[in-house]
């Protein structure tokens, strides 16, 4: 079975829809993304499901985005941040080329702390982001071939180093 060049994962906000980009236009290919597909299926923002249907039922929307998207893509594919949660979806992304792009708190603060679109950081996202991270990172590990740390660098940097790192 063919699958997708890269897999993006990663916290919300550390680029992986804008290095997804960039590294489609580099590989000659297109660039998914699952909350676009799960946005553009219900007709709805993503902040829109989690107030209106719950998280729960979020997940379980994403879950089966990132099934459809697996099976279908023979791009760049970037996954929600939180699409790891779902054991069934760790267990689909083992042995695919995922790069974990990584970022430490202030960096995340910076990036989305005050975006109130991303329903999970509303609320004291310093602290919100350490719990969220403590708890994600070993997953993202888990199912992640390559780790790239953000910190500082510009999407095209970010591009470059997911390439050599594949
Ligand atoms: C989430 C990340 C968001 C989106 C939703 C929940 C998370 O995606 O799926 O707000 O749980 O980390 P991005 O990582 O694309 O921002």
């Amino acid at each position: 079975m063919s699958a997708p060049v890269v897999v993006l994962v990663g916290p919300m906000g550390v680029g992986k829809t804008t290095v997804g980009e960039l590294l489609a236009q580099r590989l000659g290919t297109t660039c998914r993304d699952t909350d676009a597909d799960i946005v553009e299926a219900e007709g709805r923002p993503i902040g829109d499901i989690f107030v209106e249907d719950g998280e729960e039922h979020f997940r379980a929307l994403e879950a089966a985005a990132v099934r459809v998207a697996l099976a279908e893509h023979r791009g760049v594919l970037a996954l929600g941040g939180g699409s790891i949660l779902d054991e069934d979806t760790r267990k689909l992304l083992s042995g695919l080329p995922v790069v974990f792009l990584d970022m430490d708190v202030a960096e995340a603060v910076k990036r989305v702390g005050l975006d109130t679109a991303r329903p999970l950081l509303a609320v004291n996202p310093r602290r919100q982001w350490r719990e969220l991270m403590e708890a994600r990172r070993p997953l993202y590990t888990e199912v992640a071939r390559a780790v790239v740390g953000t910190e500082g660098l510009t999407p095209e940097d970010v591009a470059d180093a997911v390439l050599d790192a594949l």
